[in-house]
């Protein structure tokens, strides 16, 4: 169930800061959606133009809902990924949280970070029961970085696109880990 307060504009974790996404994040867009090794677990290789408009539907989303995803820069302020929490589009219902690290950055456990910081402002600031994860069945170190938070094993279903999914989820009462 989603909750009626909003989640916070910035999140701070040991080793980033996350910024609600706004129109300023085009590039960062472009680059995580032009890149292959991150869209092949996504949605495909996104235009220039679909990049556009999904950042426009990611800046509706905060303002429709109260959720959406954070920025997250590291010390030197370099952008190294994005996650956060937003309405289930596949679980009627369900909350979901989502993210993604740039290559470079990869095997630091900066998706284990950003995730973490979500789950705690999802349980102990909007006060929500349950959160879900999705992955591709096939998408190992994504499948990691839940059970690393917490998150345990729950269903295997076919995606619209045919690959397998695999969808794992945390209840309030398993958290803190
Ligand atoms: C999934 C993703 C966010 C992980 O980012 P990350 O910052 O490297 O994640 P972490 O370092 O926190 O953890 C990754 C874990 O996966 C493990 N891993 C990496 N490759 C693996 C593989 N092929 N098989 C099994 N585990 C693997 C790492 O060893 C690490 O686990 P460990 O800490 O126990 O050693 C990143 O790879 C990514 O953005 N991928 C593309 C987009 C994506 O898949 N997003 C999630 C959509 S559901």
């Amino acid at each position: 169930m989603q909750s009626s307060t909003p989640a916070p504009d910035t999140v701070v974790t040991s080793r980033l800061t996350g910024r609600r996404v706004t129109a300023d994040h085009l590039d960062y867009m472009l680059e995580v959606d032009g890149d292959s090794r991150i869209a092949r677990w996504l949605f495909g290789i996104q235009s220039p133009e679909q990049s556009r408009a999904r950042l426009g539907r990611w800046i509706a989303m905060w303002q429709e809902t109260g959720l959406g995803f954070w920025i997250f820069e590291d010390s030197d302020r370099r952008l190294v990924g994005h996650g956060g929490l937003f309405n289930s589009p596949r679980k009627a219902g369900e909350v979901e949280v989502g993210y993604v690290v740039k290559p470079a950055y990869w095997g630091r456990g900066l998706a284990t970070e950003i995730t973490l910081a979500s789950l705690k402002i999802g349980f102990e600031l909007l006060a929500l029961q349950r959160i879900i994860g999705i992955a591709q069945s096939a998408n190992a170190p994504s499948r990691r970085v839940m059970e690393k938070c917490g998150m345990l094993f729950e269903a295997e279903f076919a995606s619209p696109d045919g690959r397998p999914g695999v969808r794992y989820a945390i209840a309030k009462t398993m958290w803190p880990r």
